[in-house]
């Protein structure tokens, strides 16, 4: 059999701008798009020759066969280094604000146990997991969100945590979505959630925090807006009218398809889930309120869902951004757990989808058979926002940043560049050290990857135990003692 060196084969397919089918020398097996196999192998012949020339043709089609699809996933991405920039970019910004605003970070695994997502009520997230049994046969996912595994480890650490507890965290999410501008089947998400504080100050924090960020990144209260509401609201409605608390997460979930599907369906179902068509009629006109002051006078004012709302937006005020945020009544979020206020951001032209949304769910952790104990908490996710940041021509183009290459002059000074380099990166700078190039081919370079310092190592230079540092922005060239070089 004829030996082929199959793994640096598949580098070299897979290496980006490597376009083998034109290399004109290449030898036979870097040449597989270049003939037709199956014409090659229908002629049979029983020379040893061409026997040979078939096992290796039919070793070429094998090894064709297994070329991969290079592209990912349908719904998810890589991120080659102009994108990962981005991405570091934007969760930089994300882990800043959450500093500021006094939080601590978090991690959970991406794979979790089923069980932590099972919940009842219909949502859609739940038709979207990315489940299986691992070879254990347990029921694993890929969470589709974060705040289980957040409740999880609050459950974890018991009474070893103090409260209120703050915690942030970034991590990728799996949901098996029909795809749309911005929505896909991984994603990362930026979570902010607060355990142990009752009061409406908790959402005026995290509101705060999101404002923070939007204006970190550019983007005004005229692009973005943030509708509030409360689930209170639909409590008040359904105890109006009469109907068992049992249904409330699901009726929520139900409310939550107004915009999705016809109001006609959203009817049909909640009076399928048990609501009266009195009932249904009262949610339905709650929901299109706009206005704090109407909702007062249908509710009455000693409600809580008037009371947080009111107490919201007079918080609002104090932290200066009233402008950002609306009472609108057809927020009610699509996840069963929430209990009080609720929130989503969304872009004032109306062409994405919600850029992040959340609430309180001051009762989640009992469904897990825990104590409760009172949070609320947003979820961002990195996708919306993207697109939002290229609509407004807000997206910054983050440059690769270098601070020195160091290049020597002759092939024979690569052990005293090497000492250079090391010398510069125990001081911390970051360094590319490059040999076997034409000083032309380095200044390029130097350009392209944006780096403030050439340092070049020459012959009599060294001698004299100094190298030559260009500084590319001045274009300043000065020679400088090896030992002084910082
Ligand atoms: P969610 O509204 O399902 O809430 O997701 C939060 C954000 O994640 C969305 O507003 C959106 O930015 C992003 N997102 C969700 N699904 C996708 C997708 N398929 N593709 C791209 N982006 C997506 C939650 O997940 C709650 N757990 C948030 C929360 C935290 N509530 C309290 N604490």
């Amino acid at each position: 059999m004829a030996a082929f060196p199959v793994l640096h084969y598949h580098r070299l397919l897979l290496r980006p701008g490597l376009h083998l089918s034109r290399t004109p020398f290449s030898p036979p097996f870097l040449r597989p798009f270049s003939f037709p196999v199956s014409a090659r192998s229908s002629s049979s012949s029983s020379s040893s020759a061409s026997t040979a020339s078939r096992d290796e043709t039919e070793e070429i089609a094998q090894q064709q066969q297994q070329l991969i699809d290079v592209n990912p996933p349908r719904g998810t991405r890589d991120f080659p280094p102009e994108d990962m920039r981005l991405r570091n970019w934007l969760f930089q910004h994300f882990r800043e604000v959450s500093r500021i605003l006094s939080f601590e970070e978090v991690d959970f695994p991406v794979l979790e146990s089923e069980a932590l997502f099972i919940r009842k009520a219909g949502e859609e997230i739940t038709q979207q997991l990315y489940n299986f049994e691992d070879k254990g046969g347990r029921r694993v996912v890929l969470r589709p969100e974060l705040t289980p595994s957040l409740a999880r480890l609050v459950i974890k650490q018991g009474k070893s945590v103090s409260l209120p507890l703050k915690w942030f965290t970034i991590g990728q999410c799996w949901r098996y979505e029909r795809m749309t501008r911005g929505r896909r089947r991984e994603h990362y998400q930026w979570n902010m959630d607060i355990f142990g504080v009752t009061r409406v100050r908790a959402e005026a924090e995290l509101i705060h925090a999101i404002v923070l960020l939007f204006e970190r990144l550019g983007i005004t209260s005229s692009d973005v807006g943030i509708r509030v509401s409360s689930r209170k609201v639909l409590q008040a409605v359904l105890q109006m009218y009469s109907i068992p608390e049992n249904l409330f997460a699901e009726v929520c979930v139900i409310v939550d398809k107004l915009g999705k599907i016809t109001k006609e369906e959203v009817e049909k179902e909640l009076m399928l889930a048990g609501v009266t068509p009195e009932a249904v009629k009262g949610i339905v006109e709650v929901l299109s309120l706009k206005s704090l002051e109407t909702l007062e006078e249908i509710l009455g004012s000693d409600g809580e869902a008037v009371a947080d709302l009111k107490k919201l937006f007079s918080l609002a005020e104090h932290y200066g951004y009233s402008q950002w945020i609306s009472f609108d009544a057809s927020v009610v979020r699509g996840l069963a757990y929430y209990t009080g206020i609720v929130f989503e951001a969304f872009d004032r032209e109306g062409k994405l989808r919600a850029i992040c949304g959340g609430g309180r769910y001051d009762r989640l952790l009992s469904t897990f058979g825990s104590e409760d104990i009172p949070a609320c908490g947003f979820g961002f996710g990195d996708a919306v926002v993207v697109e939002l940041l290229k609509e407004k021509g807000l997206l910054p183009d983050p440059a690769r940043q270098v601070d020195d290459i160091v290049f020597p002059l002759d092939v024979e000074l690569e052990d005293q560049a090497s000492m250079v380099a090391s010398s510069l990166r125990r001081k911390g700078r970051s360094v590319d050290l490059v040999e076997d190039r034409r000083l032309k081919w380095v200044f390029k370079h130097a350009e392209r990857i944006n780096a403030s310092r050439l340092i070049l190592v020459g012959n009599s230079e060294w001698q004299r135990g100094t190298v030559r540092v260009k500084v590319l922005s001045t274009r300043e060239e000065y020679e400088v003692k090896i030992n002084e070089l910082g």
